[in-house]
């Protein structure tokens, strides 16, 4: 136990601290081989709890678990709108018990308290609700046939099947979301797979699906290493669906695991994301703005604004106003009131992104970092602006996954040649662009290669609104109904009437 435990409810501190088991087929048990996984408390690198290091074994376990579920439980019998209505049930599950989850995710994440309770467990909560409406309204079609004669013709849209879904750590209630949601929704069965270093909040939503009515065997949790337990969801031979989000090179892996037995793939991968500021923006939202593209939750976002491109007339302001929101930043234990600023997710993870601020500097750039006072303990970074990397930098072009912003500027007026420059890179996730003008907006949305083009604002989703990455960012769209096609496969049925 760390030492901001005392700011823990009893509820969350006895869930949290207590025994945990994965979930098979409605029970909880250890792993086969009853090692476990270390969880720490990224706030003081303290561990907390463990949990069972779930493998291949497990793994075959659950999916024969989802596969029964699957193919003739209740949940394979239930009318659809009924599944709806379990769906909703559990986001206001979740709902009531927005604080309990906000402190769970922040002492499991070190994300701030009070940006998981205002973010992360709504957008959590406002995904299950959407998702629970389109339950009952997934139909097929009537089609009339391009050939002579008289035919019914209609199609049929069934759910895909048994679905293995992997999430990352930085936004584990909201992953577990995006992915359980439509795949409940189309009516599949589930193995989910949440990150070695954030089990928490998934291991207490299994809880809560079955305190709300959900069949044995829907929802199995495998909590393990990717190495392990990811990879053998991944290429599991009775799986039908693999659902991904993390970093592209796992997202290459998966996809190739995928091919013994061409199981549906989706990826959700990393970003190097633009935000691109032109002379007449209105700086006084440019600045909040693309500071909190890049600094929200520590910069462990995939779409966050990690190259920042302004305008030369407009550059020097922006710079210096992203300094001066760094200044306004309290960076401290995700848990204690006031924190806007939380810990990096692990050690390693602190390594690999204050080797990239080094890389930076060896590659030329400047870095001028925030000088916040620094906690004791615990994965804490400062958030850090780098001025002047050339294109070609390792820091220009890789993900960095943390609060580090590399700055640009540019003299061009025409949009195709400030297009090329953010473009110029192997990802697709995300953009924004800040002006006043609409033209400029949406002629340049036009030109962007990325899944989503926000105009004035950025880490804006919604779950009516596609998701997704062009180029090496992923495959398919999460959210809307592209979300639900990612769960349930078209089945075409045809008969001559004469
Ligand atoms: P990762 O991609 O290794 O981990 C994400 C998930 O995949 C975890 O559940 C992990 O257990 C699982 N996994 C890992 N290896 C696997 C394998 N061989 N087969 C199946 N599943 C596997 O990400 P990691 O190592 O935590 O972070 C490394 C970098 O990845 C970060 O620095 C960041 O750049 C990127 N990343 C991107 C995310 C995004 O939202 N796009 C989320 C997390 C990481
Ligand atoms: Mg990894």
């Amino acid at each position: 136990m760390g030492c901001y435990d005392t700011l823990l409810s009893p509820q969350v501190a006895s869930f949290a601290f207590g025994a945990h088991g994965m979930l098979i087929g409605g029970r909880w048990q250890s792993a086969q081989s009853s090692k476990t996984i270390d969880v720490f408390d990224p706030a003081t690198g303290r561990k907390f709890t463990e949990v069972p290091a779930g493998d291949a074994a497990d793994v075959d376990l659950a999916v024969r678990a989802a596969r029964r579920a699957f193919a003739d439980g209740p949940w394979a019998t239930m009318p659809a709108a009924e599944r709806g209505r379990l769906i909703w049930q559990l986001a206001d599950r979740i709902e009531e018990l927005v604080d309990e989850f906000a402190q769970l995710e922040s002492l499991d994440n070190g994300k701030p308290v009070q940006q998981a309770k205002a973010v992360d467990v709504p957008e959590a909560v406002a995904r299950f609700r959407y998702m629970a409406g389109w339950a009952g309204k997934i139909n097929g079609e009537t089609v009339g046939l391009s050939q002579r004669g008289e035919y019914h013709a209609y199609t049929l849209r069934r759910p895909i099947g048994v679905v293995g879904q992997i999430i990352p750590w930085n936004f584990p209630l909201v992953m577990a979301a995006y992915k359980l949601a439509p795949a409940l929704a189309a009516g599949c069965t589930i193995i989910l797979k949440p990150a070695e270093q954030t089990p928490m909040t998934a291991l207490r939503l299994g809880h809560l699906m079955a305190e709300v009515g959900f069949p044995d065997g829907v929802l199995n949790i495998v909590t393990g290493y990717g190495e392990t337990a990811g990879a053998a969801l991944a290429a599991h031979g009775d799986v039908d669906k693999i659902a991904f989000t993390g970093s592209t090179e796992v997202g290459k892996a998966i996809a190739r695991a995928a091919t013994q037995n061409l199981k549906q793939v989706s990826l959700e991968l990393g970003g190097k994301s633009p935000v691109i500021v032109f002379p007449d923006a209105d700086l006084d939202r440019a600045i909040p703005g693309a500071a909190a593209a890049i600094f929200f939750n520590q910069g462990q976002t995939c779409t966050a604004g990690s190259r920042l491109f302004a305008h030369r007339t407009v550059y020097e302001k922006l710079v210096e106003g992203i300094h001066s929101e760094i200044g306004k930043m309290v960076m401290g234990p995700g848990l204690e009131a006031g924190t806007t600023l939380g810990p990096l997710i692990s050690a390693e993870h602190l390594d690999r992104v204050n080797g990239y601020i080094e890389i930076g500097r060896r590659e030329g750039a400047t870095i001028v970092s925030g000088t916040l006072p620094r906690p004791r303990g615990g994965y804490f970074v400062n958030p850090t602006i780098i001025v002047g990397a050339a294109p070609d930098m390792r820091v220009s072009r890789e993900e960095i996954f943390g609060p580090v912003l590399c700055v640009t500027a540019f003299d061009d007026d025409e949009l195709d040649a400030i297009a090329m420059k953010a473009n110029a890179t192997e990802f697709g996730l995300a953009a924004s662009l800040w002006t006043r003008d609409l033209s400029t907006a949406h002629r340049m949305a036009a030109r962007i290669d990325a899944g989503t083009v926000w105009i004035n604002t950025h880490n804006h989703f919604d779950p009516a609104l596609a998701f997704g990455g062009m180029k090496q960012s992923g495959w398919g769209r999460e959210s809307g109904f592209h979300a639900v096609e990612l769960y349930s496969s078209v089945k075409a049925v045809l008969a001559p009437l004469n």
